[in-house]
């Protein structure tokens, strides 16, 4: 497969969202994965709902109402400071153990939901490097929204069957795929393909797997 660029999700892909657990944990012993996992369902609940509100508000708007519900629903009382360290967490969020983006050809970008605010300080701190991180923040709608894919099309200069996207999220792999990107769904932890009509173009198990079907 011949790729001019690779385009990356962020959040779930790249940086383990579920790494808020340990500081949820320590907030609420016990309940730090039920939180984790509520907060991260809410979180994309919220931008899907938005977008077919036509109500956008930034990502980080958005997790920290999904973390305030999430906590509500499970019976944890949040106060102010608690809720602005479990913030915090996000803008230092892990990176995957399987991230290794040197000797992969092409291009690399982000293409992520995260509002700049967020999503900036967590790529600076990585330390990874990129040719671009775009947010769809400046369309005001959140993937899979076709427009948002286009914005990656758009800025690369490099046509939609010359990008390969790279996304652990099923449903952005498969909002990518049926906008024309060549798809690499990063499925780690084994889970069926949804059923939405398409299919990504490969299924790999790890991140490190992507040189060799790049090859
Ligand atoms: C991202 O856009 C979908 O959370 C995912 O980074």
């Amino acid at each position: 497969m011949k790729l001019d660029a690779l385009v990356f999700d962020a959040y779930g892909t790249l940086f383990d969202v579920h790494s808020v657990m340990r500081r949820c944990e320590t907030c609420w012993p016990g309940k730090g994965a039920a939180l984790s996992a509520a907060w991260r369902a809410k979180q994309l609940e919220y931008t899907w709902q938005r977008s077919l509100m036509r109500a956008y508000r930034p990502f980080s708007e958005v997790t920290r109402d999904a973390l305030e519900h999430s906590c509500q629903a499970l019976g944890l009382a949040l106060s102010p400071a608690q809720r602005d360290e479990l913030m915090g967490e996000y803008l230092r969020l892990a990176l995957f153990p399987d991230v290794a983006l040197q000797g992969l050809p092409g291009k690399k970008a982000i293409l992520s939901n995260g509002s700049p605010d967020m999503l900036d300080p967590l790529v600076k701190q990585s330390g990874l490097r990129f040719d671009a991180v775009l947010s769809v923040d400046e369309l005001k709608i959140y993937k899979p929204a076709p427009e948002v894919y286009a914005l990656a099309v758009g800025r690369l200069g490099v046509p939609a069957r010359r990008i390969g996207f790279v996304s652990s999220n099923c449903w952005d792999a498969l909002g990518a795929k049926a906008f024309g990107f060549n798809v690499f769904w990063i499925n780690r932890n084994g889970a069926p393909v949804d059923r939405l009509g398409v299919q990504p173009d490969a299924i790999l198990k790890s991140l490190g797997d992507l040189p060799e079907v790049l090859r």
